[in-house]
């Protein structure tokens, strides 16, 4: 693997596709041991988690749905921030077991948000499934179930992670590299 430049800045190589599809098998094998007689309802947070969404869901082989939301955000006035709906979530999910499943957990405050509104549709169980994950985010109380890869607190691209809507293409993850 070589490295990549995007907006001018240079990525070097992360973590290989082999490494992936690795760790992609061991967390469908978690998935499937956990949910095996349920058909839980993956539901994949768009856009970069499609990747990770597609490998997953097919590795998991048991008997099983997938969905997919995006989250828009508002900009909100004063100090209220960004607010965050959930756009595209068309199944009734009550009493349905349910698995998150995003590309990388970093501060946490994207998915405190998903899990706070979809809890109030009352599924049975909600669990998340994350590629990558900053541990940072343990600090806003969230913490997926299944991980990939936690890693240090750096800028990554690539298997659906992207720099300003590219990159989500390459096959590998890469990570800007250190002057
Ligand atoms: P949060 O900080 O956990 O709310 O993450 C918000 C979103 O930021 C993630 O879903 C990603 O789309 C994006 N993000 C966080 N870290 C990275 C990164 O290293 N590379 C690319 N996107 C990232
Ligand atoms: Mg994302």
């Amino acid at each position: 693997m070589k490295q990549v430049q995007y907006n001018g800045l240079t990525f070097v190589p992360f973590i290989s596709k082999e490494e992936i599809a690795n760790r992609v098998r061991e967390i469908a094998a978690d998935i499937k041991s956990d949910f095996e007689g349920s058909v839980p309802l993956f539901i994949c947070v768009l856009n970069g988690a499609f990747p990770f969404a597609a490998d997953l869901f097919r590795a998991v082989g048991i008997d099983a749905e997938i969905t997919f939301i995006r989250l828009k955000s508002y900009q909100g006035t004063g100090t209220t921030g960004a607010v965050k709906e959930i756009v595209g979530l068309s199944e009734n999910i009550k009493d349905r077991d349910i698995i998150i499943v995003e590309d990388i957990v970093d501060t946490g405050h994207t998915l405190a948000k998903l899990l706070v509104d979809l809890k109030k549709l009352e599924p049975a169980r909600i669990k998340i499934a994350t590629l990558l994950f900053k541990p940072e985010a343990e600090r806003n109380g969230v913490k997926p179930d299944y991980v990939g890869f936690s890693i240090d607190p750096r800028f990554i691209i690539g298997y659906g992670l992207d720099l300003d809507g590219m990159a989500r293409n390459l096959e590998d993850i890469y990570v800007l590299k250190k002057d």
